[in-house]
Order: C-alpha cells, then sequence, then structure tokens
C-alpha cells in the first residue's frame, strides 16, 4: 500500500462522526487499515456508521458522546486504550454552526453553545488524547476548524470566534507537544456540502437555500463549494503516518479563496 494512506496497525479516534466528514473519514481510515473509536451525540445515526463499518470488517467501537462534557472526551479515549491497547491519531471534529446573525443580534446562549462544542471539545479532546499519544510514542491530531477561523465570517461571528480559538488550541498544542513526537494541525474548510450545511436544519436552509449556497458557490474562484472527499482527502494527509514534520498548521481547504 501507498505508505501515505497505509494506516495498518493505527489505532484512530474521531468525534463528529455520524455524519459529514467524520463518518467518511471513519470508511478511509478504515480502509485502510486503522482500528476506529467513533464518537457523536446523535447516537441513532452514530450506530447506524458503526454498523456499515463492521460490516466492512472494520474494527471499530462507538461511543454516544457530547465533545462539551469533559467526562465523555476521557471516555472516548479511555475506550481506545482499553479495546485496542493504544491511541495513534485523535480527530476533533464534533462541530456546530449556527444561523448568520448579525453582532449586535448575537445572545449570550448562542455564544456559550458555539464555545461549549466548538472549542471545550477540542481542548477537553486533547486534555486525555495528548497523553495517551505519549503513551504510544507519538502519533497525530486533527482538528477541524473553518475558514471563518482564519479570517471574518459573515454574520457568523460567534462560529468565527470558536474556529479561531480552535487553531490557537492546534499552534499551542503543536508547540508544547512536538517534541513528544506528536503533530497537531488544524484542517480549515470553506463551504463545504454536508448536512451541516444543506442538510433540513443546515446553515442555508433559512430563507432560499438554493439562492444561499449559490451564492457562496460564486464568490469563489473555482466558481463551486467544497465536496466532502476533498476535505477528507486533506484530512487524511494530516494524519498519514508519512507525513512526519508537518506540525502546528492551519490548512485552508477552501479552492482558492484565501487566494484573493
Ligand atoms: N460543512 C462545512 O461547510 C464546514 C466548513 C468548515 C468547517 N466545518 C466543520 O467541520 C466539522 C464537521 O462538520 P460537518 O460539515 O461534517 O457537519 P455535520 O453536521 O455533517 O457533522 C457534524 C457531526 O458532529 C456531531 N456533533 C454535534 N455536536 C456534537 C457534540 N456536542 N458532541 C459530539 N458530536 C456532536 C453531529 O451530530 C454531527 O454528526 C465541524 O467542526 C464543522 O464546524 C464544516
Amino acid at each position: 500500500m501507498d505508505p501515505m494512506l497505509d494506516f495498518t496497525g493505527k489505532v484512530g479516534l474521531i468525534t463528529g462522526a455520524a455524519s459529514g466528514f467524520g463518518k467518511m473519514l471513519a470508511e478511509e481510515l478504515g480502509h485502510r487499515g486503522a482500528s476506529l473509536v467513533i464518537g457523536d451525540i446523535n447516537e441513532t445515526a452514530l450506530r447506524q456508521v458503526a454498523e456499515e463499518l463492521a460490516g466492512q470488517d472494520i474494527p471499530v467501537r462507538a461511543l454516544r458522546c457530547d465533545v462539551s462534557r469533559e467526562a465523555d472526551c476521557k471516555a472516548m479515549v479511555d475506550t481506545a486504550v482499553k479495546e485496542f491497547g493504544r491511541l495513534d491519531m485523535a480527530v476533533n471534529n464534533a462541530g456546530i454552526a449556527h444561523d448568520f446573525v448579525a453582532m449586535h443580534d448575537i445572545d449570550e446562549a448562542l455564544l456559550d453553545r458555539q464555545i461549549n462544542v466548538n472549542v471545550k471539545g477540542v481542548i477537553f479532546g486533547m486534555k486525555y488524547q495528548l497523553p495517551a499519544l505519549i503513551e504510544a510514542g507519538g502519533g497525530a491530531v486533527v482538528n477541524t476548524a473553518s475558514m471563518a477561523g482564519i479570517g471574518g465570517a459573515p454574520k457568523l461571528a460567534p462560529y468565527a470566534a470558536a474556529k479561531h480559538a480552535v487553531i490557537g488550541v492546534t499552534r499551542t498544542a503543536a508547540v508544547d507537544y512536538g517534541r513528544r513526537n506528536i503533530r497537531v494541525n488544524a484542517v480549515c474548510p470553506y463551504y463545504t456540502l454536508t448536512p451541516m450545511l444543506e442538510g433540513s436544519d443546515g446553515i442555508a436552509s433559512g430563507g432560499d437555500a438554493e439562492k444561499t449556497l449559490s451564492m457562496m458557490a460564486s464568490g469563489t474562484p473555482m466558481k463551486r463549494l467544497g465536496r466532502p472527499e476533498e476535505i477528507v482527502a486533506v484530512m487524511m494527509m494530516l494524519l498519514s503516518p508519512a507525513n512526519t514534520y508537518m506540525n502546528g498548521q492551519a490548512l485552508a481547504v477552501d479552492g482558492g479563496v484565501s487566494a484573493f
């Protein structure tokens, strides 16, 4: 197998694995030899994903988890170590968006929810993942940030605040744990066609969803939105055992939007 894509014997943990990027990443890693602990707050959808993976002979354990709860983040790591003996990679991918909102209309509950899920989820995740990775002799962490973590995101200030924080803690962990042979990077997608964007309660669902999506697409150099597999390909590259010196990066996967 191409060493870039050979995950044989590796044990990985993915949050937000019941849908979108997380689900697709679980399939890709599983097909390339990884054993997986997958977590999500949506237990029904998670169970279905676990059944699909197990049906393809991928070693998998599924755990209902709410990443805003520290105990749940710990349980994910404990499960990997107990069931598979180690942890080699962790993907803190669970996240939530919100409806477009002007800065002067933001309420505290919305802001709290963004910070609790999108920021605490990543910090609590790494709090328990990093010691397990040290124990394994090193490994890789990928945090799912966003282009909203790199620049301004119109009418998405709470989400942008949270994703900027994700990049901040990614870089900090990279600096602090590099000497332990741990690489920590973030992937920063532009708008990509997952349920978060196009689902019935996705961020483009209010008003004319088709018009919103087409406006988002026309503003990009490639004149289209991202496809989930295009983000997952970069997550695989960031996790790859053959990618040994990339650390502390926040990688834009945006069809060229940041080149403007
Ligand atoms: N789709 C995009 O346009 C886009 C762009 C940039 C960044 N992202 C980020 O990508 C990540 C994955 O999003 P996606 O597009 O695959 O969306 P998605 O909605 O398809 O998947 C997100 C998953 O996270 C789970 N989740 C939500 N809150 C959780 C919690 N508290 N604990 C555990 N699981 C929880 C959901 O149940 C869902 O299965 C998110 O962090 C999101 O912010 C998405």
